[in-house]
């Protein structure tokens, strides 16, 4: 369906609850859903915003259109877990309910201050003629989940940035607040990350200037920042968008990446020490707007869309559209980031069902489900084909495609696109270390597939869209590899 601008923006108090019951059945009847990632619960999802610890749980909110798989009127909807893995939906949080935020309650962070939460996030306001005003907004939300929204902005966009400035992280830092924003120069239109700080976080207010982190053009703008400590080391994970590929090779429509440095300067506003050149976060097609940040105990998480603006989705005519990916734990090792599933998401294993494998091995599984995970060493020196998700003619098959002796590996997710984005390539190659064993661990999702690659040095998550009846799990011929495959159980 087209929609219009009308549609796309209509007030959520005008939407029927009947209508919203038949949007939350469609997806949850959705033969391509995800049954152990977060995904929308009607409608569509994009950014996580908001992942934070707070009152004994974890918590992750992620943008929202419940009323279809279009980008309409934005809210935050909100999820709870105690493990990072088993996610329960607490409802809409954040609601485009005012004159700051009347075309959408736009992404940003949370932080626990004293015994609450504060959500800071950017308010799309525009005007009668469609221009728009960024607002940075903030809210509270207590014990018992309840949101309060503080009556006036924070602060707005200054005269030299344009009306893209947007996607606030609240950082702490030496008993000041401070706020890392994506940013567009008004004059030259281009990228920026632009830090702004307060002394009492709720006023006071001041524009700390842009931030200095890498010496190369970063696009027309950037989304998304977050700025982590890994491993003692600060990262900052960001979305540029017209990024050259000469400075970041990259093939998505819009990439998401990081750089490292080796202290963050807060009054300079600047990364020392950085590593420069933004590197590709993920190998795979479909990872955009990742959140991350340092739990109280340090660890630093990840969270992704796994999906891209301006991007259409095969469900989009299912109305839903979009997940996010597992949370990623986050480790640098020689200033590169690791990312790895976390602990809990072994306990999602039914261990009646694992099939374990050994030495040469053809067919791993004739119907290893959409719902598994598949863990396994592929020894040095061979080359073959693994089908994921495969029909039985192997016709049709998510392949991951390696090389132990060169160190090559790549996922073609050509018979299995279904209209996704082909014309940004539908195979996406890694180089890996020559004449080494391959460590995989794989989990498929009915329509997600996310591939850690040795420990986390890579990971390619991507969508695929397949009749779920295809579910052979096989080599194109004998490979000498070990493993086990789980089912994996819904959260
Ligand atoms: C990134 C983004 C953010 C914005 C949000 C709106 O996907 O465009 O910059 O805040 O989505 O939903």
């Amino acid at each position: 369906m087209e929609w219009t601008r009308e549609q796309r923006y209509l007030p959520y108090d005008q939407h029927s609850a009947l209508e919203l019951l038949e949007l939350q059945a469609a997806a949850d009847n959705s033969p391509e859903q995800l049954r152990y990632h977060i995904r929308p619960e009607s409608g569509l999802l994009n950014d996580p915003n908001g992942f934070s610890y707070f009152n004994h749980a974890w918590h992750v909110f992620y943008q929202s259109f419940p009323f279809g798989a279009t980008h309409g009127l934005k809210s935050w909807m909100h999820m709870q877990s105690t493990d990072l893995v088993h996610w329960h939906s607490r409802g809409l949080a954040l609601t485009p309910d005012n004159e700051y935020d009347s075309h959408g309650a736009y992404s940003g962070s949370a932080k626990q201050i004293g015994d609450r939460l504060f959500l800071m996030y950017t308010g799309n306001h525009r005007d009668a003629n469609w221009n728009r005003t960024p607002y940075q907004l903030g809210a509270w939300m207590d014990q018992k989940n309840q949101v309060t929204k503080l009556e006036q902005p924070l602060f707005r966009n200054p005269n030299y940035i344009s009306e893209h400035f947007r996607d606030p992280q609240l950082l702490e830092h030496n008993g000041k607040y401070y706020a890392l924003l994506g940013a567009q120069d008004a004059k030259t239109e281009e990228g920026h990350l632009a830090l702004w700080t307060s002394d009492d976080l709720t006023s006071g207010w001041h524009d700390g200037g842009l931030v200095d982190f890498t010496p190369y053009p970063m696009g027309y703008m950037i989304e998304c920042p977050n700025l982590i400590t890994v491993d003692d080391q600060p990262v900052i994970i960001f979305c540029p968008q017209g990024l050259e590929k000469k400075i970041t090779d990259y093939a998505n429509i819009y990439p998401n990446t990081y750089v490292t440095g080796e202290h963050f300067d807060f009054a300079n506003a600047r990364l020392e020490g950085s590593s420069q050149v933004p590197v590709n976060l993920d190998d795979g097609f479909d990872v955009y707007a990742t959140q991350a940040f340092n739990a109280p105990d340090g660890t630093a998480y990840a969270i992704s869309w796994v999906g891209l603006p301006d991007t259409s989705y095969p469900t989009d005519n299912q109305t839903w559209a979009n997940c996010l990916s597992q949370v990623k734990a986050l480790h640098l090792k020689d200033g590169h980031l690791y990312q790895q599933p976390v602990p809990a998401m072994k306990k999602l294993r039914d261990e009646k069902g694992a099939t374990v494998f050994s030495d040469e091995t053809q067919v791993i599984a004739q119907r290893a489900g959409q719902q598994c995970e598949l863990e396994m060493t592929i020894t040095n020196d061979q080359a073959g084909i693994l089908h994921l998700a495969a029909s039985d003619d192997l016709q049709t098959s998510l392949q991951v495609q390696f090389d132990t002796t060169k160190g090559t590996l790549t996922v073609d997710r050509t018979t299995v696109s279904q209209g996704m984005d082909e014309k940004f390539g539908t195979t996406r190659s890694i180089k890996l270390p020559g004449h080494a064993d391959l460590k995989l661990r794989i989990f498929l999702d009915h329509s997600l597939a996310e591939i850690f690659v040795n420990d986390g040095a890579h990971v390619l998550t991507l969508r695929y869209f397949t009749d779920q009846a295809n579910q052979q799990m096989s080599f194109n011929h004998s490979v000498n590899a070990t493993g086990t495959l789980y089912q994996l159980k819904n959260i």
